[in-house]
């Protein structure tokens, strides 16, 4: 079972009306979804997720809660596209990034370093590129630089090395077979500061999928998406997610330094969204679900 993150504060901040129209980027297992179909009867919702083993237990979760939706299986990079095929704008639009629990649970998945399987971490099982490509093929600098950009990990060019030596005899195969070469490639000392692999398995993850390129290119799209008065909810989970989220939301809604002290600022430079919260979850939250404790929620309201 996925516990959703933020789930009482972003059904907030969307302001959901009873005919609200409203996209959740990121369906998972419906958490979010279900709870915004209740608040909106004479509304519609779409939904989107690339990975068919959620979709196929979300739609059952939705249903119990009304029949105005559609999901659309797809990457939310497609966002545009697909609404604009649609001809709809909305009034909310939330993304709630990252991998779902039962995604993390279901070993042959691959994304977990505690349990054993196939370098895969694909959230869509069509996609080509699986994980195990990056780790056998990927040259000594790319690994570093893959490992030091997206998992921000302080022994990239160490772990890089022991992977690139390790492949000289064997094939990396499995989760675990990585997580130990890892392990082994770290000062005894910083393997006490949890485990050693989160990082790089989270490096790994984000190249297999391109999240941050594809998570950039959909928040710019969505904002095009808003009706006005429509606003946009974003959970994050670290801290490159939210640095994107963070930038874009301070590029649309403020003035551009140069014109800043201007008397009248010219209406095409006034910004088009105000920012309306920045928070994290409450300490009750955390205790009860640990996925929450790198949680942030951003939220923009298209003026
Ligand atoms: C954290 S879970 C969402 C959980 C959901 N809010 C709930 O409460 O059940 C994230 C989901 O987004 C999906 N996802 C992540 N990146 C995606 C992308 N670029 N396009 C489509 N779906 C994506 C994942 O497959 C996963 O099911």
């Amino acid at each position: 079972m996925h516990t959703s993150v933020l789930l009482e504060e972003s059904i907030r901040y969307l302001n959901l009306q009873e005919d609200s129209i409203i996209i959740d980027c990121t369906l998972g297992y419906g958490g979010h979804s279900s709870q915004i179909l209740k608040k909106i009867p004479k509304g519609f919702l779409y939904a989107f997720d690339q990975d068919d083993q959620a979709i196929k237990n979300a739609k059952k979760r939705l249903e119990e809660a009304g029949f105005n939706f559609e999901i659309i299986k797809t990457n939310f990079k497609n966002i545009k596209e697909e609404m604009n095929k649609r001809k709809v704008k909305v009034n909310g639009i939330l993304f709630d990034l990252g991998v779902s629990s039962p995604q993390l649970d279901e070993a042959e998945r691959g994304f977990s370093f505690h349990k054993d399987a196939a370098l895969d971490m694909r959230m869509n099982q069509n996609d080509q590129l699986k994980a195990d490509e990056v780790v056998n093929n990927y040259s000594y600098e790319k690994l570093t630089k893959i490992f030091y950009r997206y998992g921000e990990e302080k022994y990239a060019s160490s772990i890089a090395e022991a992977i690139v030596k390790y492949r000289e005899n064997k094939r990396i195969v499995t989760t675990l077979e990585l997580a130990e070469i890892i392990k082994n490639s770290v000062p005894e000392k910083y393997r006490k500061k949890g485990h050693p692999a989160r990082k790089v398995f989270q490096a790994i993850r984000i190249e297999v999928n391109n999240e941050l390129e594809v998570f950039e290119t959909a928040l710019k799209d969505a904002l095009d998406l808003l009706k006005p008065k429509g606003r946009i909810c974003v959970i994050t989970f670290h801290s490159l997610e939210d640095r994107i989220c963070k930038q874009i939301f301070n590029e649309v809604s403020k003035v551009p330094k140069e014109l800043a002290k201007l008397p009248i600022i010219p209406e095409a430079y006034q910004p088009k969204f105000k920012v309306v919260a920045n928070i994290v979850p409450c300490e009750e939250e955390i205790l009860q679900n640990p996925r929450a404790r790198s949680a942030r929620l951003r939220v923009i309201e298209k003026m």
